[in-house]
């Protein structure tokens, strides 16, 4: 495939608080990772990397080997960073054959649908030799500016959205930024940020509800809730 994904799991998921790695919680019988990767496996044909937490690769291989099927060959398992930055890097290093696109992925979303993905591959396929792409949600709060005490202002909210991943970039651009990112020693809080800095247009599609983050414990009850099939 012309295409890969870096399954970012490599953190240790302080703001949930369970007794694991984020990745390896269970949701219902199954872990968020390997919902994460049910859902990369139900796209179209990519080549996979994820991006395991430190000591965990084995746990990992064995989660992607069961979201593969007979498609084993086109995953596989890298050590993460301390950083997500640094965990992408990673998976960027970790990259095999001649792929074109690259996905970059939450394993906390783990609910992601397979359609998102495939969405996010084909616009940056159709969106040219240095495309950026990421999905996005309106932001339904009102926002306000803060100063101290004070409120200062409000937002207008109709120029905000929420980034969600999969993120897509051509491979060559995005590399050659993670290059100059390291260098730097800059820290971004996405790969679109980090691709934007090296000079890049980003652009947007429509995300996803179900693209949702597992971060807090109330997120892994909204996961439980709409696997059961009531709303969350
Ligand atoms: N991630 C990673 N390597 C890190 C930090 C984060 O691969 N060093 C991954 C996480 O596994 C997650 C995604 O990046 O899938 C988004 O990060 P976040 O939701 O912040 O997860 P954690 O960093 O694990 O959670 P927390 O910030 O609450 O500790
Ligand atoms: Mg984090």
């Amino acid at each position: 495939p012309d295409t890969a994904i870096i399954v970012v799991a490599a953190g240790s998921g302080t703001r949930l608080g369970a007794d694991a790695p984020k990745a390896l919680v269970g949701i219902d019988d199954r872990t968020i990772l390997r919902h994460a990767l049910d859902g990369v496996f139900a796209a179209a044909p990519m080549q996979v990397v994820v991006v395991a937490p430190p000591g965990l690769e084995g746990v990992a291989e064995a989660e992607l080997r069961q979201a593969a099927g007979d498609r084993a060959d086109l995953g596989r398992v890298v050590a993460g960073g301390d950083t997500r930055q640094r965990s992408v890097a990673a998976g960027l290093a970790a990259l095999w054959g001649d792929v074109s696109t690259v996905l970059v992925h939450d394993a906390a979303r783990a609910l992601t649908p397979p359609a998102l993905v495939d969405a996010v591959a084909q616009a940056v396929k159709d969106g040219g030799p240095d495309a950026g792409v990421i999905p996005v949600l309106p932001v339904v709060d009102t926002l306000k500016r803060v100063e101290a005490a004070d409120v200062v202002a409000a937002v207008d909210r109709s120029t905000l959205v929420a980034a969600q991943t999969p993120q897509g970039f051509r491979r060559e651009p995005l590399e050659a930024a993670y290059a100059v990112a390291l260098a730097s020693g800059a820290e971004y809080t996405d790969d679109a940020a980090l691709f934007a800095a090296a000079g890049h247009r980003v652009q947007h599609i429509a995300g996803s509800e179900r693209a949702f983050k597992i971060t807090v414990p109330a997120d892994l009850e909204r996961a439980r809730h709409l696997l059961a099939g009531s709303p969350a």
